[in-house]
């Protein structure tokens, strides 16, 4: 086997793994069961799916051939190309992106583990679904305890990238992320059968298409974007260490299905529950938080050991998905400081650190003392999710699929895509016109839509 010169990975199936692990995380537990309910539910689902399969998986492919032919990260792998100009800013979007992203994914990575204090301490037993959802509003709007829980986050973060246990994340990652699928798929058993459940599974299956706005074409891509972990470059650096007859489709259309059945699967908990109780399901960032409880201790209702047990697992599993996603959003600022300031890791890592949290504890301040400030309608932590994954990843996956279908060597993506030859020219053909044309202009369009240009 060939020598891996670069990096912390154990192995080369472990850059696979670890570029599943950036995938799954709280993008597909917390935030598209939100989505899915402030956008109307099962039409919001077959437009998401939609862009997976149209946007999404090629994207993914395209990022995965330019990390696995520039060999560098996804800031640098634009001008190793042959980038000229302009091209050459598309890495620091990149960069910019994902440290926005980070700003309130440490706020939430806090709350789940916040949830697997108060489930190790027993404290979701003999509640209410009123307590539930009340609770939830007092933690997240103390002006104290969220910080501390940034800090703790942010803490974990940085002591993962400082210390370069990526090895031992990826060897705990081959358990634990097989571990947290199977506890899903126990809970959706949980959920669908509490009485009153039947609407849940009706509104996140049965698509009621009138009520499809711009705003739900824009969100479908936005929460496709943000969960496949595309549009900044996070899977470039991946790449770089995918070995040379790694199937870069197979291995999109791999990460990209596990992904979204996390992610339906996760509706599938939360919708039926959130039915059988009695919550919104328009309810927000909350959503997750104040459903899950209520499935822990009315399923396992007679067995308080096994709630018990039950929810610490899972949310230690919550936390440890969005480890492994909130490592692969540090590191390109990380690396982006220590490269363009030359600065050592060891610093510009707690840099890029510190920048996350200073900002985080303003985003997490406006979930309850600054409530009063808002941005075109948002407190900051909505307005830097929507500014993220609605305006600069897809802006950052557009500049992708522009460079990759238009500017780069046509011969080396062509001999990454196809692994010299291996791949059928038909499919090579497809996958050209989607990178060049289809998927741009359906970003563009889903953007000119929102303006109210088209107006669908
Ligand atoms: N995809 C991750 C999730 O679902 C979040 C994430 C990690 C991400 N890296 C990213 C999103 C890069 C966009 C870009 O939780």
């Amino acid at each position: 086997m060939e020598q891996v010169t670069r990096g912390n990975f154990g192995s080369k199936l472990g850059a696979i793994l670890a570029a599943a692990g950036s995938a799954i995380g709280l993008g597909n537990v917390w935030r598209f069961p939100y989505e899915t309910g402030a956008n109307g539910g099962g039409a919001f689902l077959v437009l998401y799916l939609c862009c997976v399969l149209i946007i999404g998986v090629p994207l993914m492919v395209a990022e995965f051939a330019v990390g696995r032919r520039s060999r560098t990260n996804g800031y640098r792998a634009f001008p190793t190309l042959g980038a000229k100009g302009a091209w050459k800013y598309v890495g620091f979007l990149c960069v910019l992106t994902g440290w926005l992203i980070l700003c309130y994914y440490g706020v939430v990575q806090g709350w789940t583990i916040e949830y697997v204090v108060q489930a190790g301490m027993n404290g979701l037993a003999g509640k209410t679904p009123a307590d539930y959802a009340a609770d939830f509003t007092n933690f997240v709007s103390d002006p104290v305890k969220p910080l501390l829980y940034l800090f703790l986050s942010m803490g974990l973060t940085l002591g993962v990238i400082l210390m370069g246990v990526q090895k031992g994340i990826e060897r705990a990652s081959k358990v634990l992320m097989p571990m947290l699928f199977v506890f899903i798929v126990v809970l959706v058993g949980c959920s669908v059968t509490l009485p009153g459940a039947s609407d849940g599974i009706k509104f996140l299956l049965l698509p009621d298409f009138s009520k499809v706005t711009p705003a739900t074409f824009l969100a479908a891509m936005g929460q496709a974007f943000f969960s496949l972990s595309i549009g900044m470059g996070c899977l470039c650096t991946y790449a770089s260490y995918f070995p040379k007859e790694a199937n870069l489709f197979g291995n999109a259309l791999n990460i990209a299905g596990i992904d979204t059945m996390i992610a339906i699967l996760s509706g599938l908990i939360i919708f039926p529950a959130a039915y059988a109780v009695g919550i919104e399901p328009g309810a927000g960032p909350s959503l997750v938080f104040i459903t899950l409880p209520n499935v822990f201790y009315q399923a396992f209702g007679q067995w308080p050991w096994l709630a018990y047990a039950f929810s610490l697992m899972f949310y230690l599993l919550l936390a440890m998905a969005a480890l492994t996603s909130a490592i692969s959003l540090l590191e390109p600022p990380t690396l982006w400081i220590h490269e363009e300031f030359h600065i050592r890791r060891r610093y510009a890592a707690p840099i890029a650190t510190a920048i996350c949290v200073l900002v985080g504890i303003a985003c997490s301040l406006s979930m309850g003392v600054w409530d009063g400030y808002k941005i075109g309608g948002m407190n900051l932590f909505d307005f830097f999710d929507f500014t993220t994954a609605k305006i600069l990843l897809p802006l950052g996956g557009l500049l992708t699929a522009l460079f990759v279908g238009w500017k780069m060597d046509k011969k080396a993506l062509l001999s990454e895509i196809s692994n010299e030859r291996v791949l059928p020219q038909t499919l090579i053909r497809i996958y050209y016109a989607l990178i060049r044309v289809v998927l741009p202009l359906a970003i563009i369009a889903i953007f000119l839509n929102e303006l109210g240009l088209f107006g669908f």
